[in-house]
C-alpha cells in the first residue's frame, strides 16, 4: 500500500482501529433495551446513576462525590467556573494542556507557570513561589503520561504536592485522563487516594482515551460540597449531560468490555511508542525526549537554534503535521514539538518521522 498523503501526529485522539466498535454497538443495544427510561430521558446533572455508581466504586468514594459530564473538559469548565475569579492565581505546569491554559486565561486567572521535570512539576520551584508569597486558589496537575510532555509525576512529588496544598490552602486539581494507559512500569496511587481526609484534591478523568472521544463522557470526583456546587452549575448549563452516551459507557464498563478495550489500546500504544522512539533515534538524532511509559504523547526538544514554527511549515509541505511546543507554554518552547502517536498506526510512523527528518534537513541544511 502506498503511504498516506498526510500523516498527523497532531491530535491527541485514537485512530479508529483502536476503538472497540463492536463492543460499543453491543453495549448500546443492551443499554437501550434494558434501561430505555434512563437512557432516553433528561436525567439529572449528576449524570447517569449506574455510571456515577460505577465511577464511585472505581475510586472508593460515595456517589455524592461524583459528577459525570460531557467529556472531562466540561468537568474542568465547571470546576474553574466555581473556583476561579478574575485575578486569581492558578498554578499550571510548563508546558501544559493548551485548552486548560486557554480556559483559565479566558476566566481572567493569573497563571503561575512552574516548569516540568522528567518526574513531573518542579515541586521545589513551586514551594519557593509559595514561600515567596504566591497565594494560588488552584493548581492544575496532569500526573500520568503528561499532555504534552509525556512524563509522569513521581510518588514523592505526589505526597509533597498534597502537603503544599494543605499548608497553603489551595485546591489540587488532578487532571488524569491517561491513567489507565500505562503500558510499562509500576502504577502509582492517585493524589485523590493519597490525599485521604485532607479534602484538597479534586480529580478528573475521562472515557475519551479508554472508550472513544466521540462518546464525550468524563467526570469529576472530589469533596461532596464542591461536587454539589458543580452539579448546580451543570443544571443551569445543560439540565443534564448526554444520558444516551453515559448509559452506553455504563454498560460498557459493567460488562467488562472496558478492560478489553484498555488492553487493546495499551498494546497498540506500546508498539507505536516503540516504533516512534526507534524512528526518531535513527532519522532524527538531534531529537531529545523522555520516553513515555504510557499515554499518547512524546515531547521532543530540538537544538536551541531550531525554530520549530519553520520546521512545522516545511513538514506540512511534506505531508506530516504535529503541534509546536509554543502552543503549550506561556513563553518559550520555540525549539520543541509534541508528537501524538495515538492516531498513527505503527506502520505509518516510520514514514511520518522520515518526512519530519527530511523537513529538518531542509531547515538546518543537512540531512541528519
Ligand atoms: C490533560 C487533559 N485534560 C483534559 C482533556 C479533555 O478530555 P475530554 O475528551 O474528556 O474532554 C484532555 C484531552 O486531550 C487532556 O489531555
Amino acid at each position: 500500500m502506498s503511504p498516506p498523503a498526510n500523516i498527523s501526529f497532531a491530535r491527541g485522539a485514537p485512530s479508529l482501529d483502536i476503538v472497540a466498535v463492536d463492543d460499543l454497538r453491543a453495549a448500546a443495544e443492551r443499554a437501550f433495551s434494558e434501561d430505555p427510561g434512563g437512557a432516553f430521558s433528561y436525567g439529572t446533572s449528576a449524570g447517569y446513576g449506574p455510571l456515577v455508581s460505577w465511577i464511585a466504586g472505581r475510586h472508593g468514594v460515595e456517589p455524592e462525590q461524583v459528577i459525570a459530564t460531557n467529556g472531562s473538559m466540561q468537568a474542568d469548565a465547571f470546576l474553574f467556573q466555581l473556583l476561579v475569579e478574575p485575578g486569581d492565581v492558578v498554578v499550571v505546569e510548563a508546558p501544559s494542556y493548551d485548552r486548560t491554559l486557554l480556559s483559565l486565561r479566558g476566566l481572567g486567572a493569573e497563571l503561575l507557570a512552574i516548569p516540568l521535570q522528567t518526574d513531573g512539576i518542579d515541586v521545589d520551584a513551586l514551594e519557593q513561589a509559595l514561600d515567596a508569597g504566591a497565594r494560588p486558589k488552584l493548581a492544575h496537575i496532569i500526573p500520568n503520561f503528561h499532555n504534552p510532555a509525556g512524563c509522569t509525576l513521581s510518588l514523592e512529588k505526589r505526597h509533597r504536592l498534597i502537603e503544599l496544598a494543605e499548608r497553603h490552602d489551595f485546591v489540587l486539581f488532578e487532571d488524569d485522563p491517561y491513567v489507565e494507559l500505562r503500558f510499562e512500569g509500576e502504577s502509582l496511587p492517585t493524589m485523590l487516594e493519597l490525599g485521604g481526609a485532607g479534602g484538597k484534591v479534586v480529580y478528573a478523568s475521562s472515557f475519551s482515551k479508554t472508550v472513544c472521544p466521540g462518546i464525550r463522557v468524563g467526570y469529576l470526583v472530589g469533596p461532596a460540597g464542591i461536587i454539589a456546587d458543580c452539579r448546580r452549575i451543570a443544571t443551569g448549563t445543560y439540565i443534564s449531560p448526554g444520558m444516551v452516551s453515559q448509559a452506553i459507557v455504563a454498560e460498557f464498563c459493567r460488562s467488562g468490555a472496558i478492560n478489553r478495550s484498555i488492553g487493546m489500546v495499551k498494546k497498540a500504544l506500546h508498539e507505536r511508542r516503540d516504533v516512534l522512539c526507534a524512528a526518531l533515534g535513527r532519522d532524527l538524532p538531534d531529537a531529545r525526549f523522555v520516553v513515555p511509559e504510557g499515554g499518547y504523547f512524546l515531547w521532543v526538544d530540538l537544538p536551541d537554534h531550531v525554530e520549530v514554527s519553520d520546521l512545522e511549515a516545511l513538514a506540512r509541505e511534506r505531508g506530516v503535521i504535529f503541534v509546536k511546543g509554543t502552543d503549550f507554554l506561556l513563553e518559550g518552547g520555540d525549539s520543541s514539538l509534541r508528537l501524538a502517536y495515538s492516531g498513527v498506526p505503527a506502520d505509518q510512523i516510520g514514514e511520518g518521522v522520515g518526512r519530519i527528518a527530511a523537513a529538518y534537513g531542509d531547515l538546518v541544511g543537512t540531512t541528519t
